[in-house]
């Protein structure tokens, strides 16, 4: 299978790229890594990306930004870095990509658990979070060519708990492996229109519908 992964060499793109490069042909995107280059919130570049690429069958976002403040420091336009790069960037990716993937292709997009548990500083970063969920929902009603779209909702990442550790408080990391089993559910799986939700444990509170991955023991 030809996978083309946008955040290729992030802390959760390189696992998830390192767990399914030996089976499948991986084209490595980043913004500034990678075989190619793209600016996710640019739909320009998001065209050229996929021109240089040709067609796939999996499109694979592990990218996007989002500002993270006090709702009093964002301004509008800080909710504007959230909205044109994770939300709008991974909808473009959609919109356009849907020209370049092969059919039975899919699409596999990354929000994260700020959608159901937000903490401090993330009524942007959790509002686009959200947006994709409702996208991915809506979108599989429409989709054609049999292709399969499912958004991965993880808790904070081992891989990223130095770095963001402090900003989720009473979050148990989840590991690794238990991420890249998510990805692997939507890229080589039959799951279609599921926001894919990776959490640690089941301490939380579930929604109806939602899709875990449980390593028993
Ligand atoms: N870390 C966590 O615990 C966690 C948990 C749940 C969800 N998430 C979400 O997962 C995604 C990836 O997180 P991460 O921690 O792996 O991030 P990361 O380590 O900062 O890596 C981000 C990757 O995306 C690429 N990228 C960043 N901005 C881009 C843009 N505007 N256009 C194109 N590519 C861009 C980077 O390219 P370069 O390689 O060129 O720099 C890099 O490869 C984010 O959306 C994040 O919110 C993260």
């Amino acid at each position: 299978m030809k996978v083309l992964i946008i955040g290729a060499n992030g802390t959760i793109g390189k696992k998830v790229t390192a767990a399914l490069k030996d089976k499948h042909e991986i084209i490595k995107i980043g913004k500034t890594s990678g075989d190619l280059q793209v600016e996710i919130s640019e739909s320009a570049s998001i065209e050229k990306m996929f021109k240089k690429s040709g067609k796939v069958d999996a499109i694979v976002c592990i990218a996007g930004d989002a500002k993270w403040d006090k709702f009093d420091n964002l301004s509008e336009e800080d909710f504007y870095i959230g909205i044109k790069s994770k939300l709008m960037g991974q909808v473009n990716l959609v919109r356009i990509g849907r020209k370049y993937l092969n059919p039975g292709g899919s699409f596999t997009l990354t929000t994260g658990i700020l959608a159901d548990h937000p903490v401090d500083k993330t009524t942007s970063a959790a509002m686009v979070n959200g947006g994709i969920h409702s996208f991915v929902k809506a979108a599989v009603l429409e989709l054609e060519n049999g292709f399969r779209i499912n958004a991965v909702s993880a808790d904070l990442v081992e891989d990223a708990k130095e770095k963001y550790g402090e900003y989720f408080p009473g979050h148990t990391p989840v590991a690794m492996d238990k991420v890249t089993d998510g990805y692997k559910k939507s890229i080589l799986g039959k799951l279609n229109g599921e926001i894919i939700r990776i959490l640690p444990n089941f301490s939380r509170n579930l929604n109806m519908g939602d899709v875990f991955l449980l390593k028993l023991p």
